[in-house]
């Protein structure tokens, strides 16, 4: 079983995500373990301060080394020897998260997140502690906590056994090189909205071609990076055929 750690100073954030719908589920399955770690529960009395003013000065607070690294060495001794372990810093300066990325840390036996707030964190945790340092977006959010869960979400569906369907997670967008296709499900017609006839139609292929059609036009207009990659790819199909 995945055994996926968090770091914080605000687990309360952490515990109500992970205990709901398919990351609760998969708790359920035993598929994957939570934990957290209070980060002011390694400070040090009287204050139990987690942060301080940075050397040099600057604007903003830095999270300390020493709760971090105590929460750490914790988290190690209740790991088993040798086992597997990702160390994650969600932080906008790191790599961009992606579907690659995801299903990599799925495959990872243990994932522990560690989560900053303030300006950032003391560097020798980057350093020392630190394997995978991500990033979710050219955007800044308030903490580590929130990026910590997408990344963590994304990762755990990719586990077999997690969705009801693995297929499903398949033929998500990115799975492949277009994004996904729209959708429809009963009634067939809503307010006057109907759904296409043809994927009531019965017939695979005209379904099939319908979807593949659909995927392309969206990923032209939405994602011309993807698709320039994705005529490529088919370029090379055509010529190997
Ligand atoms: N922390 C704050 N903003 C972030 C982002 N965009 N990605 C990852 N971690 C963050």
């Amino acid at each position: 079983m995945k055994q996926v750690y968090f770091l914080t100073p605000f687990p309360g954030m952490v515990k109500t995500v992970v205990s709901e719908s398919i990351l609760g589920r998969a708790e359920k399955k035993e598929l994957v373990q939570f934990h957290t770690k209070n980060l002011f529960d390694f400070a040090d009395p009287p204050h139990y301060r987690i942060d301080d003013y940075p050397f040099g000065g600057g604007a903003g607070m830095v999270l300390k080394p020493e709760p971090v690294f105590r929460a750490y060495d914790e988290v190690i001794s209740e790991l088993p020897e040798n086992s597997d372990s990702r160390v994650i810093f969600p932080t906008p300066d790191g790599k961009v998260f992606d579907h690659d990325a995801a299903l990599n840390l799925s495959r990872c036996q243990n994932l522990i997140f560690i989560n900053g707030h303030y300006k950032g964190v003391d560097q020798r945790i980057r350093d020392e502690l630190v394997t995978d340092e991500i990033s979710i977006g050219d955007y800044v959010l308030t903490g580590g906590e929130l990026p910590a869960l997408v990344i963590l979400d994304a990762a755990v569906r990719l586990i077999p056994g997690v969705l009801n369907s693995y297929e499903s997670a398949e033929s998500d967008s990115f799975a492949g090189e277009l994004l996904d296709c729209p959708h429809y499900t009963r009634p067939e017609s809503f307010r006057n909205l109907d759904s296409p006839p043809v994927l009531l139609s019965g017939n695979h292929k005209e379904i099939e071609n319908w979807k593949k059609k659909q995927s392309e036009e969206k990923t032209k207009i939405r994602r011309p990076d993807l698709w320039k990659k994705y005529n490529k790819l088919e370029d090379g199909i055509k010529n190997y055929e």
